[in-house]
């Protein structure tokens, strides 16, 4: 078995957890504080995030998308795919060595994402972005934690709840919709999202897509038109 070797470090801002890079040989891991954020063993589900809610707006001419955050870039990467030549995506990662991660060591496993004309990062939390934008996107993709709970940082519990999730509302334009993805269902989360506004749905997808593995949850949030 090849062993696990560490790359690089970095803390994520806002008292957030110690973030991580391991590779084994062609595998590599993000860990925060010693929980996994995110393998490129499995990358089914981030894909189907985008994929999913690309779908939900195959009707706009010119798509505006937001995805929090950049992780391994897969999510990223499916979106572009799914997007036509007018089509945009602003990426918000909080942890800038994040995407100097992707720029550098993980930039081949999506496809190099971040060399497409379409994507703009910014190293800024997504919440940020929700509460300064109105009518700004037709998909927000958000996969910040492993789930509607905080791990990456204690304040990303701001975007489960009320208000963050009244916040995304606001920041899609009228036929919009939110997509989340968690490492497992939560119903209490399907409420919240109802009580925001949304007419809210929970998908559950493979996780290493046709290959299959653990099911993972997506919810698919219209604003309705
Ligand atoms: C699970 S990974 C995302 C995986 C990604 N979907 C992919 O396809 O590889 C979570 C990412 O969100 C970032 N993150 C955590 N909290 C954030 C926040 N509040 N704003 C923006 N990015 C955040 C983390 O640094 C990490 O890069």
């Amino acid at each position: 078995m090849i062993p696990w070797e560490l790359i690089d470090t970095s803390r994520a801002p806002g008292s957030g957890g110690e973030l991580r890079l391991y590779r084994r040989g062609r595998e590599y891991s993000i860990q925060v504080d010693g929980n996994e954020l995110m393998n490129s063993r499995a990358h089914g589900s981030e894909e189907a995030l985008a994929e999913l809610a690309c779908d939900r707006i195959a009707d706009c001419l010119a798509p505006r998308i937001l995805i929090g955050g950049m992780g391994m870039g897969y999510t990223t990467a499916a979106a572009l795919r799914r997007l036509g030549p007018d089509g945009r995506v602003v990426v918000a990662e909080l942890v800038p060595a994040v995407v100097e991660w992707n720029r550098g060591p993980l930039a081949d496993l999506a496809g190099y994402p971040l060399n497409d004309d379409r994507v703009i990062v910014r190293e800024i939390d997504v919440a940020l972005i929700l509460r300064a934008e109105q009518q700004a996107y037709d998909a927000i993709l958000l996969d910040v934690d492993n789930g509607p709970e905080a791990l990456t940082r204690k304040g990303n519990q701001w975007l489960y709840g009320r208000a963050g999730l009244e916040a995304a509302f606001n920041a899609l334009r009228p036929a919009g919709v939110l997509a989340v993805w968690s490492a497992g269902p939560d119903q209490s989360f399907t409420r919240r999202l109802t009580q925001a506004g949304f007419e809210a749905h929970e998908v559950r997808v493979a996780a290493r897509g046709k290959a299959g593995g653990n099911r993972h949850t997506i919810w698919l949030a219209g604003r309705g038109a």
